[in-house]
């Protein structure tokens, strides 16, 4: 058996795993490494011989366990679900009390809560530790958000923050100039306690939602533009390019202005014209809906973006569909750099209401699980690193630095003003959508959502009548005072 030198033990050696383990090993932290299919682990550890911290490459579980220094720290990234559970089954008879197992898959919050527990009767730590920012982020500093007991996190704490990726302490920005064996240095760590067993997974799959939200209003921006003014490609990607150097700024927005600038090596046509309209999901932005429905948070507009995949992924029924419904068939006429602008103001007044909704679900769910969340850190340490990456973030710190109890974002000062002074653009461009027939899911349910949250009476007082009428569901009235509840003799519509 080998002797118990390593600092920490990785299992899971597909993509994430593998720059992980190389991105611990960079900070000087010696690492075991564990894979199921043996001969994956030993290409891993013999093209990397030289890291600062050292890989040692386990052929067997036992041996792996045998190598890590106590108590032991052992990272999981293997498949979400089952796979995660087959892992931790091996492992459970292999470790000592007190040991810490990390699950940095894309685990489904309740299944950690699970784990955490039953982890904890059999007198052993478990971390549920959100991971963002892909392959790249996994290699040179990923957003790092774990949950769990705050005594196994302690323990993890030195590597978790050396590994995750750094922002400037005064702008927020996010430090660059990483490089395999010579990482960022200094900045504030894009990770923080999120709290108790699920926590850490609960909020990556928010993010993850808000990500599909992100990513569905760009690209309702850019059909917009592509079918309303006939720009191109190429005069798209120069437009994105400009938008990143503003309020937009963003990982999501400087990405987009590359693949429009990008062409396809095999035809040379502009590439985002080959690929075919189809988005797929793996779930986490279902999961983001269906806790919001559970926990009756309005959050429509992360599930429209849901919604959008889905539609998308009717290919050959749409593509019937559009022989048989025709829709306005007009060519729009207007100032083109208006609507330009427009679709800029529309673009960032519809994040903030899609953020203002994840932010909401995580409260509701901190009430519902028993968390104590602390939103400002949460926005902070998802500046750097994951895929949601953007300049916006830290206005969502100072948000909730300023008011840790704020109800909404749209009711912070910063905020409000902004979307009050955009508010007629972002108008003007729904508006528009719907008289064109150009379908903007997004932009109109933020809206929609604004409109609602900004009414003190909205029409629900008919929909209890009608059900008081229907179902004597009772009701309450305006000039009595709340939770005192009536019904009256309805006539018979017959
Ligand atoms: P993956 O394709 O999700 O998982 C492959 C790994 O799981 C391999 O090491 C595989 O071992 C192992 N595995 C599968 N079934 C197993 C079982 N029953 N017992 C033991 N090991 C098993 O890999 P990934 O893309 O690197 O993702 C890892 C985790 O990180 C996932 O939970 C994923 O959701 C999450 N994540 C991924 C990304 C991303 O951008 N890819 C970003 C953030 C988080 P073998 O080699 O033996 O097959
Ligand atoms: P990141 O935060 O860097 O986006 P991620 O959450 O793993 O990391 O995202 C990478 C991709 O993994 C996501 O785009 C997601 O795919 P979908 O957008 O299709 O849902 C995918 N993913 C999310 N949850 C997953 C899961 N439980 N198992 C496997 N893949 C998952």
């Amino acid at each position: 058996m080998p002797e118990a030198s390593s600092d920490i033990g990785l299992i899971g050696l597909a993509v994430m795993g593998q720059n992980l383990a190389l991105n611990i090993a960079d900070h000087g932290f010696k690492i075991s490494v564990f894979n199921r299919t043996t001969s994956k682990m030993e290409e891993f550890v013999a093209k990397h011989p030289n890291t600062p911290g050292g890989l040692e490459g386990c052929p067997t579980l036992e041996e792996f366990v045998a190598s890590l220094k106590r108590p032991r720290k052992i990272v999981i990234l293997v498949q979400a679900g089952r796979a995660t559970d087959a892992v931790i089954d091996g492992l459970i008879p292999l470790l000592d009390a007190d040991d810490i197992i990390i699950d940095g898959g894309n685990a489904y919050w309740m299944d950690t809560i699970r784990r955490e527990k039953d982890l904890a009767d059999k007198g052993l730590r478990f971390i549920g530790s959100g991971v963002s920012g892909g392959e790249e982020g996994a290699r040179f500093g990923p957003s790092l958000m774990p949950g769990g007991k705050l005594s196994a996190y302690e323990e993890l704490k030195p590597i978790w923050e050396a590994v995750a990726a750094k922002v400037d302490a005064e702008t927020g920005k996010p430090l660059e100039g990483a490089a395999p064996g010579k990482p960022v240095e200094g900045g504030v760590p894009c990770t923080a306690y999120i709290g108790e067993n699920g926590a850490g997974h609960y909020v990556k799959m928010v993010h993850n939602g808000i990500e599909y939200g992100d990513m569905q209003m760009i690209c309702e921006a850019y059909d917009l533009m592509k079918n309303l003014l006939g720009l191109s490609a190429p005069e798209m990607a120069e437009i994105f390019k400009k938008w990143d150097d503003g309020l937009l700024d963003s990982f999501l927005v400087e990405i987009t202005a590359e693949v429009l600038a990008q062409k396809d090596p095999a035809t040379g046509k502009d590439f985002v014209d080959i690929v075919l309209d189809t988005a797929g999901q793996k779930g986490t932005g279902k999961w983001t809906s269906i806790s919001a429905l559970d926990m009756g948070v309005p959050s429509p507009t992360i599930a429209e973006a849901v919604f959008a995949r889905c539609v998308s992924a009717i290919k050959e029924e749409r593509v019937a569909a559009s022989e048989i419904l025709k829709g306005p068939g007009k060519k729009y006429d207007g100032d083109k750099d208006e609507l330009i602008q427009a679709i800029h103001d529309a673009l960032y007044c519809s994040k903030i209401c899609s953020y203002a909704q994840g932010f909401q679900l995580m409260r509701a769910a901190e009430g519902e699980y028993n968390w104590t969340l602390n939103f400002g850190e949460i926005a902070q340490i998802w500046r750097g690193g994951c895929i949601i990456r953007a300049g916006f973030l830290q206005k969502i710190t100072d948000a909730f630095d300023g008011n840790p109890d704020l109800a909404n974002l749209l009711l912070d000062p910063y905020f409000t003003k902004t979307v009050t002074q955009l508010e007629a653009s972002w108008r003007k461009v729904v508006a528009t959508a719907v008289e064109y027939g150009v379908p903007v899911p997004c932009f109109g349910s933020a809206l929609f959502y604004f409109d609602g949250y900004r009414s003190a009476r909205l029409p629900q007082n008919l929909l209890q009548s009608q059900r008081d009428f229907f179902g004597a569901h009772t009701y309450e009235r305006t000039d009595t005072p709340r939770g005192k509840f009536f019904h009256i003799d309805w006539p018979d519509p017959a």
